[in-house]
């Protein structure tokens, strides 16, 4: 475990770089991500965050907050319903016309549910969305703002980081539906767990490989009282408030969760492949080789080891398959303006 003292230590040195690092939060305005941007927010000199969410009202309150514990951060709400994609694209124009640079892309907007597949407009079910076509999109749509936070020759600005908080483990345990990725015809909330997982794995590695100046995580935060049920209704939202309390004593302390995910998302032992030379506590990446550029985290800040599962899972290119579907879901919805 990465005890909270490493982690303290390293988020308060965050002072020491460059002002005005940009940071964008997609799924800011409640739990993992508000508590991350709040780290963030705590621990930088004069930064840039955008939070992305829906509730307006949520995220004025997060901003007079912010604002007021760190009146040099400049802070923006873009308000988006990003299960589709095209608002995807519309939320990465937008940044791009404000920022020539982004250092971190922190992911986290989901949710739980126990219903069944539920289309949008664009034919992917609207959590698998958010958990991993979102994600990649958006991470796509800012390579060249994060490409360009990596080439700047100032070693104090140059952090370039892309971040999922989802869970790495299910997916070296389970191999997923090759013939059917998107789960239109096999989805089952085992299922949408298992290829939420496995594709996000395996997509950071292959964009791991593409952009050697960022680096990739696929963090897990363990059980954390949040928002998550919130679109479940106000009486399993009761219920799950009701558990959270009985079990608190097994859950990370929201605030911990946002102190530990700071560090996974600036620590340079998760250094991208093209910087890790020389780099101290360099860690090992999710494909064994260290600073391989793509990490998978536990919640305590240890990178997860290989398993038998996930060895068979790579062999016949598992990683390419997974981006060439993705590139085809792309295309067919946000080129052809077509459903997938
Ligand atoms: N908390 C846990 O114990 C736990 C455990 C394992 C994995 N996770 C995963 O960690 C991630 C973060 O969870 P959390 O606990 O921080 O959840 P949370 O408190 O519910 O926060 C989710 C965020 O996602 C945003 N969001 C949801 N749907 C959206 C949509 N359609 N468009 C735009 N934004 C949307 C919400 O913003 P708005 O409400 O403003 O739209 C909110 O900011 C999730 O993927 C979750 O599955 C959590």
């Amino acid at each position: 475990m990465v005890s909270l003292t490493t982690i303290r230590t390293h988020n308060a040195s965050l002072k020491t770089l460059s002002p005005g690092l940009v940071a964008v939060f997609v799924g800011g305005t409640s739990g993992i991500g508000l508590s991350t941007a709040r780290e963030f927010v705590r621990n930088t000199n004069s930064p840039h965050i955008y939070l992305i969410g829906r509730n307006q009202t949520e995220a004025s309150r997060i901003i007079d907050e912010l604002h007021e514990l760190n009146p040099s951060s400049q802070l923006s709400f873009i308000k988006s319903d990003i299960s589709l994609l095209k608002s995807v694209d519309e939320v990465c124009k937008e940044i791009k016309e404000k920022e020539s640079k982004v250092n971190l892309l922190f992911l986290t907007a989901g949710y739980l549910t126990f219903k069944g597949r539920d289309e949008t407009t664009e034919g992917l079910d609207r959590k698998f969305s958010l958990h991993y076509y979102a994600r990649m999109r958006f991470i796509q749509g800012l390579s060249p703002l994060l490409a360009a936070a990596a080439n700047d020759s100032n070693p104090s600005a140059n952090l370039s980081r892309a971040v999922s908080v989802l869970d790495p483990h299910l997916g070296t345990r389970w191999t997923p539906n090759f013939e059917d990725l998107s789960l239109k015809r096999t989805f089952s909330l085992k299922n949408c767990a298992t290829h939420g997982s496995v594709m996000n794995n395996l997509a950071l590695e292959e964009m791991a490989k593409a952009h050697p100046g960022t680096s990739f995580v696929h963090a897990y935060p363990s059980g954390v009282a949040t928002g998550l049920m919130r679109a479940q209704g106000p009486v399993l939202n009761g219920v799950w408030k009701a558990a959270s309390l009985l079990m608190k004593p097994f859950l990370v302390p929201i605030g911990e969760s946002g102190e530990r995910h700071l560090f996974a998302a600036t620590a340079p032992r998760f250094a991208p492949k093209s910087k890790a030379e020389g780099v101290q506590d360099l860690e090992k990446g999710s494909d064994g080789v260290k600073g391989s550029g793509s990490y998978w985290l536990n919640w305590d800040g240890e990178v997860l080891g290989e398993s038998k599962k996930m060895v068979d899972t790579r062999t016949d290119d598992a990683g390419k398959k997974i981006w060439e579907h993705t590139e085809e879901v792309f295309r067919k919805i946000c080129e052809e303006g077509g459903r997938y």
